[in-house]
């Protein structure tokens, strides 16, 4: 019986399977999960087939956060802020609660794993889509001295700050600004387009951070260090830190980080 999934369209390139035999082996409980792939127009039937067969668990990517989102029961805050969901989990009572791990995620990768405080920070954060949305919330409560959002459609900056009470504005008025942490989450980096951030303002910050993880520099990284910041990091650690708060929530306890992210890297060398 299959009992947790990770459902997507693309999937056959996902690690999620490797990482969470990885967190029910530090546990010492075995494990069956796999990847699914849902049909572009049929994700809602695959998951209710996938409860209704047992599932009690499940992670969602690209594209079906929303229709995630949708689908659950009940949503937890974090949920309901971020308008998306990467986690299901079938209570005990039955219903699929709905929950977003990835802003707490990016949070412990960035705190926890690298080392690099959020509190009483400047924070620059690179887009306004669904990928941005999940990690507003995360990163307010880790209180920095003021979070920014520029998006290159200034629509959906302005849209998203009024939501989430945070400060917007246009790449090219940022050109001058120093900001202690600059993250990317845009979804440039996966045809390799840098946004228009200006050089200076990657070549200030003190860490510059990309969602999007690959074995090699993603383009953005690449670029930062090109240009002089102090340190750079990928999203490989925020992948993995959401799938423990995931693994937290189905089965009751937290995995450590660290070793996995180690190991996931080598693995992709
Ligand atoms: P995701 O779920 O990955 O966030 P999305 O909701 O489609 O995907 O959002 C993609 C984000 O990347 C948007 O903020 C988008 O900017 P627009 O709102 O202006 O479209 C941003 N983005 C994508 N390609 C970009 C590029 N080449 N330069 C700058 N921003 C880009």
């Amino acid at each position: 019986m299959l009992e947790y999934a990770v459902f997507g369209n693309p999937i056959a390139h996902s690690r999620s399977p490797q990482i969470h035999q990885a967190f029910a082996r530090q546990q010492g409980l075995p494990m069956v999960y796999e990847r699914v792939l849902a049909p572009l127009d049929g994700f809602q039937a695959a998951l209710a087939d996938f409860f209704r067969g047992g599932g009690v668990g499940a992670n969602v990517t690209v594209p079906f956060k929303t229709e995630a989102y949708a689908a659950a029961d009940v949503l937890s805050a974090r949920a309901q802020a971020a308008g998306a969901v990467n986690t299901l989990y079938q209570q005990p009572d039955g219903r699929i609660l709905g929950d977003n791990t990835d802003g707490e995620g990016l949070v412990r990768d960035i705190v926890d794993l690298h080392g690099h405080a959020l509190a009483g920070k400047t924070i620059l954060l690179l887009g306004a889509g669904g990928a941005a949305r999940g990690a507003v919330g995360a990163l307010l409560a880790a209180q920095p001295q003021a979070l920014t959002v520029v998006n290159r459609t200034a629509d959906k900056a302005r849209q998203l700050a009024a939501e989430q009470g945070v400060h917007w504005a246009e790449y090219a008025a940022v050109a001058a600004q120093r900001f202690d942490v600059v993250i990317n989450a845009t979804s440039g980096s996966l045809n390799g387009d840098l946004p228009p951030l200006a050089d200076a303002v990657l070549a200030k910050a003190e860490l510059v951070y990309d969602m999007m993880y690959a074995a090699a520099p993603t383009p953005f990284l690449a670029h930062a260090r090109a240009c002089g910041a102090a340190a750079v990091a990928d999203g490989l650690g925020m992948l993995v830190a959401q799938a423990a708060a995931a693994y937290a929530l189905w089965r009751g306890f937290s995995p450590e980080i660290a070793p996995v992210v180690a190991q996931i890297r080598a693995e992709m060398e």
